[in-house]
């Protein structure tokens, strides 16, 4: 394990079995509804290759890079669209695939914008719920794991834009960031 973690939260295997039962039930939920799958870069990498491997149903995927944190490690509050989706989402049902809501800013802009743009349905399925620090309300159809108020990553989750690669979830000492 690295050096700056404290501990392992989700092993590889926890994640293995989670992204097995959501595909499994995004499968039974979409069927014949032929989504587009949007993975939210950079930290949902792993799980929306994981989740959509489950998915035993028609499904377009699509990519959308937006950023809330900037490189550091509390929530600026504000979300920019740094690469949009090139497809056209009126009269679609989106599927948003994350890797965590944390205060709900990312998600709940994401909505809106699909919902602007004229979707026809928008759900949310993410890996990590960490509901304690909702700020902005938002709710998500499909959950991974309620996590703690702790800081994690791994899985695709980041640090400075580190650990990215880890394919467990870890929490990182204390001391990691509180010396930043
Ligand atoms: C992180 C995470 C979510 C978002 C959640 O992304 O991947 O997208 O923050 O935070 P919020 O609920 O407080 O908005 P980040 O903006 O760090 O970009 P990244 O995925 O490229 O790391
Ligand atoms: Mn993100
Ligand atoms: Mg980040």
């Amino acid at each position: 394990m690295d050096e700056n973690m404290e501990k392992i939260l989700y092993s590889e295997a926890d994640i293995q079995a989670a992204t097995k039962r959501l595909g499994e039930e995004l499968t039974r939920d979409f069927d014949g509804k032929h989504p587009i799958v949007v993975c939210i870069l950079k930290g949902a990498i792993h799980f929306m290759s994981d989740v959509i491997r489950n998915m035993d149903t028609y499904i377009e995927i699509g990519f959308m890079d937006v950023s809330s944190y900037g490189d550091g490690f509390e929530s600026s509050g504000k979300v920019k669209i740094v690469q949009d989706l090139d497809m056209d989402v009126a009269g679609r049902n989106i599927l948003i695939i994350e890797d965590i809501i944390d205060t709900g800013r990312t998600m709940r802009a994401l909505v809106d914008i699909f919902k602007e743009r004229n979707a026809e349905s928008v759900k949310i399925c993410t890996l990590l719920d960490k509901a304690e620090r909702r700020e902005v309300e938002v709710k998500a159809d499909y959950v991974g794991f309620e996590v703690p108020n702790e800081f994690v990553v791994g899985y695709g989750l980041d640090y400075f834009n580190y650990y990215r690669n880890l394919p467990y979830i870890g929490v990182v000492k204390p001391e990691v960031y509180k010396n930043n």
